[in-house]
């Protein structure tokens, strides 16, 4: 996860939690991620926690780390105890989950069903850049339990992709899509960006184009954001490339409304459409209604009944710490009520099924009405008792939901 973690308490050694967050996890979902800091190149726009081989001087952080992943599912089980359900999502991100061996990413999972147990119908995803999967790897992956794969296309137009550094070449993530379905995989997802420097409105059309025509059941499309740090944002400060424009970025943004909802996939949180309730992301969801979810790998967040901690972010941190039979945990805080009713807020107020009026203050409620005088938030819903962005509140969200928290 991108960003500089808040600052927060020390996480003890082994990595108890306080009796009153291990109260709320009986009868709620339980959800595993699990990072994997690594790629084969990094692309000039990202500032995830992920290395290269060459950043990390050698491949061994690599080969060694599926272990170490499981040592922490192993004090994940020893923290959460007998309270802990089922798992009913696991999602693998990063980095690139798939420049792992497929085998060591079942030994992953395998260590979570041993460990906590899987739900029947649990979800299991994995992000994927298409330059590091093949038919192969795909049915590999289907076959050790996956159920759900996320796929960066990032854009169809040759240009773009030199602009983003992106290694794969245009095409890629389509075949890679129809392996997955060849694979058996009912629930295939490709990662657009739009409002790259250089990206005409008929480059995004024809990106939005092709990824509905791959047959995917969920396109995710983010407004390219140029991150501190970044080659990117050196580059724009340099003047070689003009910073993203405001009002392009909206134009995309009603373009992909508009050619997703006539293929059938529907907008389920500002930057989500799926063919239907089915086809959205389970594990998101979950982090986005306040859900209980562990953070396995370095730099991972973790939540459990209003207690927040996140990892140390290097992977040789991590290892030590895991070598050492320490917790990974860095720091971690305890929400207070208000600080959750925020959150709350801030996460619900940005899906289609929106937040209750009850989970706002008198101040938020009136802000709500507000909105819906000014076209930004769906009247009728309001009536209903929720408030729901409309397609202008969506653009405007960020202020929408600021008043709204107020
Ligand atoms: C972990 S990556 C997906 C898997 C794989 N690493 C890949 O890139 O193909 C998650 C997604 O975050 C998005 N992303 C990363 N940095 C971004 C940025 N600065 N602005 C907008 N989207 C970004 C990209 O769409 C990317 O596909
Ligand atoms: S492959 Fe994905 S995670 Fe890795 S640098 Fe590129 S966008 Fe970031």
């Amino acid at each position: 996860m991108p960003g500089t973690p808040p600052d927060g308490v020390p996480v003890p050694p082994d990595g108890r939690l306080e009796p009153g967050a291990l109260g709320a996890l009986g009868g709620s979902s339980l959800g595993i991620y699990v990072h994997v800091p690594f790629c084969a190149t990094r692309c000039g726009y990202c500032d995830f926690n992920t290395y290269t081989a060459a950043e990390l001087g050698g491949g061994g952080a690599r080969d060694r780390y599926a272990g170490l992943a499981v040592e922490e599912i192993r004090l994940a089980r020893a923290v959460l105890g007998a309270a802990a359900p089922a798992v009913s999502t696991v999602f693998f991100g990063g980095g690139t989950p798939t420049v792992l061996p497929a085998a060591d990413l079942a030994a992953i999972l395998g260590a979570i069903g041993a460990e906590f147990g899987l739900a029947a119908d649990a979800e299991v995803s994995t992000e994927a850049n298409p330059e590091s999967v093949d038919r192969r790897s795909l049915a590999r992956l289907r076959e050790a339990g996956f159920t759900r794969i996320s796929l960066g296309m990032q854009s169809a137009a040759e240009h773009v992709l030199t602009v983003l550094d992106r290694s794969h070449t245009p095409g890629r993530p389509e075949q890679c899509v129809a392996w997955a379905r060849e694979a058996g995989f009912a629930h295939v997802s490709l990662d657009l960006i739009y409002g790259t420097p250089g990206e005409t409105a008929k480059d995004w059309e024809w990106s939005v184009r092709s990824a509905v025509d791959a047959g995917p059941d969920h396109i995710s499309a983010y407004a390219l954001i140029v991150e501190e740090g970044t080659r990117l944002a050196a580059r724009i400060r340099r003047g070689e490339l003009d910073p993203p424009d405001d009002d392009e970025m909206a134009d995309r943004y009603l373009a992909a409304d508009d050619l997703l909802t006539a293929a059938g996939l529907g907008w389920y949180e500002i930057s989500n459409w799926a063919a239907g309730p089915g086809s959205a992301c389970r594990h998101n969801l979950l982090y986005w209604t306040g859900g209980n979810w562990w953070g396995v790998g370095p730099g991972a967040h973790s939540h459990v009944g209003g207690t927040r901690w996140w990892n140390v972010r290097h992977p040789a941190a991590y290892s030590a710490r895991i070598t050492a039979g320490v917790s990974p945990g860095l720091a971690r805080e305890v929400l207070s009520q208000a600080e959750r009713a925020t959150e709350r807020i801030m996460l619900e107020a940005r899906l289609a099924a929106g937040v209750p009026l009850t989970a706002l203050g008198p101040a938020g409620r009136r802000a709500a009405e507000v909105a819906a005088a000014d076209g930004l938030a769906d009247a009728g819903a309001l009536g209903a008792g929720r408030v729901v962005l409309t397609r202008p509140g969506r653009l405007l969200a960020d202020a929408v939901v600021r008043e709204l928290t107020g």
